[in-house]
């Protein structure tokens, strides 16, 4: 039995309007009430602008909120980001930091992320530390030097098994309803946890929780949640539900 407790996670990504995260939230934070106790944690997302929507729907329940992204630095001339202070203040406990799609859109490098998730901890929140192979470097067999590569540039100095999530979310699995079979990622996540052994030290790294994500659903989610080194979900288009995010979440 691992210590480590299983994170559910929903990333809403570029989605929905308030009228939709309040639904989505309340009604998620109403199943874990009705729940109980349970043998999982519970942590949405949403887009920055409806974090105090979320906030006020959750309150009162385990539920968790965590940004999708903060900026390096703690305040300035940055015209549209948002600092980890601001995510803080808002009622979030959690920021993703190095999402796929953020390393495309935004140009994102691991230095990029390093700092980012510095400015997390700083800031007392726990970053969700993304990384992950696209589909040409799999093909190319550089699954595993991609994801070393990955942790050795992207965790940052002070990393913990307190402060720290990495979640592993393959790109070419991003969206596709495609994934590595489960013996695939339970290589990658094991490869992963002795790579981040040697940033953070074996102690820490077998307490620190890696994600899964890509294509995570209702349908395959009890069979990856039970792989050894797969300590919860990163959940994209099936966290956009309450029913299919609340069945993931109940496979654990
Ligand atoms: P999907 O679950 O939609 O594949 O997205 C995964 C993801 O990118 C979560 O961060």
């Amino acid at each position: 039995m691992s210590a480590r407790r299983i994170l559910i996670a929903g990333n809403w990504k570029m989605n929905g309007l308030s009228a939709d995260a309040t639904a989505l939230a309340g009604g998620l934070a109403e199943k874990l009430k009705g729940a109980g106790a349970v043998n999982f944690e519970m942590l949405v997302c949403p887009p920055a602008v409806l974090i105090p929507v979320v906030a006020k729907a959750i309150a009162g329940s385990t539920m968790q909120l965590g940004g999708q992204d903060c900026h390096m630095n703690a305040k300035g001339a940055h015209t549209g980001d948002t600092a980890a202070a601001m995510l803080k203040d808002a009622g979030c406990g959690y920021v993703i930091v190095g999402h796929s799609e953020r390393r495309t859109d935004h140009a994102e490098t691991d230095a990029i992320v390093n700092a980012k998730a510095a400015a997390a901890h700083a800031n007392g929140l726990i970053a969700v530390i993304c990384i992950g192979e696209t589909e040409a470097q799999r093909d190319a067999g550089k699954t595993l030097d991609v994801n070393g590569s990955q942790i050795a540039g992207s965790v940052p100095e002070g990393s913990t098994a307190a402060n720290t999530v990495i979640a592993y979310e393959p790109v070419w699995a991003i969206g596709t309803g495609r994934t590595p079979t489960s013996a695939e990622v339970q290589d990658v996540h094991a490869f992963i946890r002795a790579e981040l052994a040697k940033k953070i030290g074996a102690g820490e790294a077998a307490k620190t929780r890696i994600l899964y994500g890509g294509s995570m659903n209702p349908k395959n989610a009890k069979e990856l949640l039970a792989l050894a080194d797969v300590d919860g979900g990163l959940i994209g288009g099936a966290s956009l539900k309450v029913d299919d995010f609340w069945a993931v979440a109940t496979s654990a």
